[in-house]
């Protein structure tokens, strides 16, 4: 079996349109995915038909809102194996969900305690727990990476200790492509006895994300890299943790009981989600999910690194282009240089043809610097793109490196 790519595409409208006259080329996907029309429906259909709040109202409406809105919890909890449905808090994206962990660590660390992090983290990993060590007085450690974009795992050991109380980590590079270890890291860090925070905004969508399997205590994650709307991802957390860390915001829902000098909390997730949610946000998610599901995960990385092959083989025939991140498992990430040229130069004449990529410090500047290197150009693939759009990239770049020269 294989993914019959040209019948997924026709379920992505937005893909059939062109861009100054050309089809669009979409390789920008590591930045946000495209929606398919199963996504766009539910949101459609959910404000057409069914718009309520939720868990508040004694009607029809509110009924059906709320049951939308919890069986989407139900298949978001489904797909990355937790083991309760309680344990997925619905947040606006990752960004949010490191920084409810991050918000309640604060209270918990102290001078002498330690957190980890790595070269390769996208700001959202990085600045939130810079300033989470800033609050509460403890070391920040930042394991390095190899030149080729792989974690230095020696080093890694060698900066775990009895007093690193998290290690934060990403799944998956968003800037190298780089995937991570993270069962193996997981392990390490558990030893001796650190949380385990693993950033999954780029590892959601590119292979079988098991929770259990992996071992953490959280997995953050963005829905609108997996199919579904902006605004809306999931902290997952093991329960017994979720269950006694502190709460970020206060407000409806959250509670138990209030009086004017005092509250108490109510159970999860609600004590985790304070205020009307994206109700139709989360709605797609739980549809994006199980639309992506139903695929079969080796038909999905099998495409994904055909197409990352493809793109690599072509890049090393290419004289003046400079790959950045070639590590051994990487998913469908390709960063480059264009010799002699700003990768805002190149962005600029691909989009001219029609293809989409992103440029610039990929939200991670200590990661350039630590490569030397002002940014990149990223062409990032996901299920609907296609071997002659990976060939269209490579004309596209033969253009803009003769327009440059
Ligand atoms: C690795 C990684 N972490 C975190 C984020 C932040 O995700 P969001 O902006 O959806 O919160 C991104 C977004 O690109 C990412 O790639």
């Amino acid at each position: 079996m294989s993914l019959d790519v040209m019948a997924l595409r026709a379920q992505f409208p937005i893909l059939s349109q062109q861009v100054d006259g050309k089809p669009l080329v979409y390789l920008d996907n590591a930045a946000t995915t495209q929606k398919p029309q199963v996504v766009i429906d539910a949101l459609v259909d959910f404000y057409t038909n069914c718009n309520a709040n939720v868990h508040r109202g004694a009607h029809h409406l509110s009924d059906e809102a709320t049951r939308r809105y919890e069986l989407a919890r139900d298949r978001v909890a489904q797909f990355i194996n937790a083991n309760r449905r309680e344990e997925v808090i619905w947040t606006s994206g990752t960004t949010e969900s490191i920084n409810i962990v991050a918000n309640g660590l604060v209270q918990k660390l102290g001078t002498g305690d330690e957190v980890m992090v790595t070269e390769m983290e996208h700001h959202a990993n990085l600045v939130t727990w810079q300033q989470a060590c800033k609050r509460s007085g403890a070391l920040l450690k930042v394991v390095p990476i190899h030149d080729n974009g792989e974690l230095d795992l020696a080093a890694f050991d060698s900066l775990l200790s009895p007093r690193t109380r998290l290690v934060a980590f990403p799944h998956v590079s968003n800037a190298l492509g780089t995937v991570n270890p993270i069962r193996q890291l997981t392990a390490k860090a558990k030893a001796v006895g650190a949380w385990v925070l693993v950033d999954g905004a780029q590892g959601i969508a590119h292979g079988d994300v098991d929770v259990q399997e992996i071992g953490c205590d959280f997995y953050a994650f963005s829905g609108h890299k997996i199919f579904a709307p902006t605004g809306i991802g999931a902290l997952w957390g093991k329960f017994a943790v979720l269950d006694e860390w502190p709460v970020w915001q206060t407000g409806g829902e959250m509670i138990a009981d209030v009086e004017y000098l005092s509250s108490t909390w109510g159970q999860l997730p609600n004590r985790l989600e304070a205020g009307t949610p994206h109700i139709a946000g989360a709605i797609g998610l739980g549809v994006a999910v199980q639309w992506f599901g139903q695929l079969n995960s080796a038909d999905v990385q099998s495409h994904e690194q055909a197409l990352l092959a493809s793109a690599m083989e072509q890049a090393q025939c290419f004289d003046g282009i400079r790959l950045i991140g070639t590590a051994a498992k990487k998913v469908g990430v390709m960063s480059f240089l264009l010799e002699g040229s700003h990768p805002a130069d190149v962005g600029f004449i691909l989009d001219r043809q029609g293809v989409a990529i992103r440029t610039g410090d990929n939200c991670a500047q200590p990661l350039m610097k630590r490569l030397g290197i002002p940014g990149t150009a990223r062409a990032s693939f996901s299920i609907y793109n296609t071997l002659e759009e990976v060939d269209r990239l490579f004309d596209a770049l033969r253009k803009a490196k003769m327009m440059l020269a």
